[in-house]
């Protein structure tokens, strides 16, 4: 594509303009499940493409599938290994299938803020769980921040008892399934698409997510409210093939991959200001937002945080202590 083509291409809308790719291009698709606009993923998604398709002009040309348009998480990395997608960035929780290394991410209250998961993912461990998938087929990139989850309900949620026999959509994480059977409630696991009808038509009470989900979905609008409970992250791994990746000519693939580390660089340091806007939105739309007191948080902190010994063998005492060493 020209320049002045992929610029109307971005222009159009947030929804599902695609580059106009021309003859001789390599065609690459990304495919992910959010929103493209006032979302970190999805910001940093059409940012990608927008310089690939400038600066790669003549060479390569990215197609982004935003909002479950091409797959869905359960669908997408399947998808990879069969060549029919290049890049995706599935949240941490949707890798289980490959590796259960990133289960660290799920635990309640592992990490106590978006800062401290940048600082262990930085960290040579977090650097060496880009690639726990490659003899799967599967190089993580490069991390992608969203923000810290919140628990909404069709009911207000203060203490950790509001949550008992509730049904609560969560991601496909054998984590997520045992930190709501913690709260003696019934985890729900279910596609990110679907999540807003089943809050609507009341199959599930409740979800946990991030603002900038919350707002882009508009869980919001059918929920009593949402408890600012920050009890979990939501981050995302940037993922390819490692078969696809390996027979790209040298050049392409430097170039392509310097993009994606300044792109994940400049849009990880602006998290923080697009989850504190999908906040305020929420706010600005009528939706409530319930804060909690030191005491109700830690009551939500002891019911959650004995997960951990569960899943201990699998992410590793010594990435807990580094983990916790760094919230210190
Ligand atoms: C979810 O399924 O709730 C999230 O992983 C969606 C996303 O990509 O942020």
């Amino acid at each position: 594509v020209t320049a002045a083509a992929a610029a109307v291409a971005l222009s159009v809308s947030a929804g599902t303009a695609l580059a106009q790719c021309d003859d001789g291009e390599m065609v690459i698709k990304f495919s992910h499940v959010t929103n493209s606009d006032k979302h970190p993923k999805g910001i940093a998604a059409s940012l990608f493409a927008e310089r690939v398709n400038t600066e790669m002009n003549g060479v390569a040309c990215m197609e982004v599938y935003p909002n479950t348009t091409l797959y869905n998480d359960d669908q997408v990395l399947e998808a990879m290994l069969n060549g029919d997608v290049q890049f995706a960035a599935p949240s941490l929780s949707k890798f289980e299938k490959y590796t259960k290394q990133f289960r660290i991410f799920d635990l309640p209250f592992m990490f106590k803020n978006i800062e401290a998961v940048d600082a262990f993912q930085a960290s040579d461990a977090g650097q060496a769980m880009k690639e726990s998938m490659a003899r799967r087929g599967l190089l993580g990139l490069e991390f992608w921040h969203n923000g810290m989850k919140q628990f909404s309900a069709n009911k207000p949620l203060l203490s950790p008892e509001d949550a008992k026999g509730l049904k609560f959509r969560v991601q496909t994480s054998d984590v997520l399934v045992a930190q709501m059977e913690a709260l003696d409630a019934s985890p729900q696991p279910m596609a990110f698409s679907e999540v807003y009808g089943a809050l609507q038509t009341g199959v599930v009470d409740g979800q946990e997510n991030t603002w900038s989900n919350i707002y882009g979905q508009k869980f919001f609008e059918v929920q009593d409210g949402t408890t600012e409970t920050n009890h979990g992250v939501l981050d995302y791994l940037v993922v390819t093939s490692v078969e696809w990746l390996e027979g790209l000519d040298a050049d392409v693939r430097d170039q392509l991959l310097t993009i994606l580390a300044e792109v994940s660089a400049e849009r990880n340091a602006a998290v923080g200001e697009v989850d504190a806007e999908a906040r305020q939105a929420i706010l600005d739309a009528g939706g409530e937002i319930r804060e909690l007191t030191p005491e109700q948080r830690q009551a939500w902190v002891d019911a959650m945080k004995p997960v951990w010994a569960k899943f201990e063998a699998d992410v590793g005492a010594e990435n807990i202590e580094a983990a916790q060493q760094i919230n210190a």
